[in-house]
């Protein structure tokens, strides 16, 4: 099973999840900044880890361009999301950006997890929206960017790393 992990990461977050599930794969797996060249082999790898961060409920623009192209048999996301990653939200964020894969292409599995939000853009989205709003500053939304400050966190990149076992191990036993 031919395997390779290829993440967007603005702020590092997504990059620290790619890199825990790519010292899961089998040695050697790469482990790619899909912003940079892809490599011209690209189609020849069984499955395609992609790890995007959430931008506006769905995968940010660079992950959504390459998900649409993406040809390989199967295709696993995750993704880092500064909400409760239990929450409808990040179902639906996962949902819609495993809906940009090309027909036929198989999704085995999804995994997201909570990553710290940038601080200028907290702050810019308190300047910008009223406290009574879901982005403004209130004590759901600071409560909200404390719990996503510590992650992701080691339980997090263990989850991570299980994740991508059991899509291998599933993968394999599907032959
Ligand atoms: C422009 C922008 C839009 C974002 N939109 C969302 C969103 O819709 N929902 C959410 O839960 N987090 C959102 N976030 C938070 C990021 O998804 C989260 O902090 C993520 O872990 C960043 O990953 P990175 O460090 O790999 O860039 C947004 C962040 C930015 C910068």
């Amino acid at each position: 099973m031919k395997t390779i992990v290829l993440y967007s990461s603005r702020t590092g977050n997504t990059k620290r999840v790619a890199e825990a599930i790519a010292a899961a794969l089998p040695q050697g797996t790469p482990c790619l900044d899909l912003t940079k060249p892809l490599p011209e082999n690209l189609a020849s790898y069984d499955c395609v880890f992609l790890g995007f961060w959430v931008d506006k409920g769905t995968a940010d623009e660079a992950s959504r361009k390459v998900l649409q192209q993406l040809h390989n048999k199967n295709v696993a996301l995750f993704a880092t999301l500064g909400a409760d990653p239990k929450s409808d939200h990040a179902r639906k964020s996962l949902e819609k950006a495993a809906g940009l894969v090309p027909e036929g292409v198989n999704v085995p599995s999804c995994f997201i997890c909570q990553g710290k939000v940038d601080p200028k853009l907290i702050e810019a989205m308190y300047k910008m929206f009223p406290a009574s709003s879901l982005h403004g500053r209130n004590p759901e939304s600071e409560a909200r960017h404390k719990a996503a400050s510590t992650h992701p966190d080691a339980k997090d990149l263990q989850d991570a790393a299980a994740f991508a076992h059991e899509v291998l191990l599933g993968l394999e036993m599907e032959g």
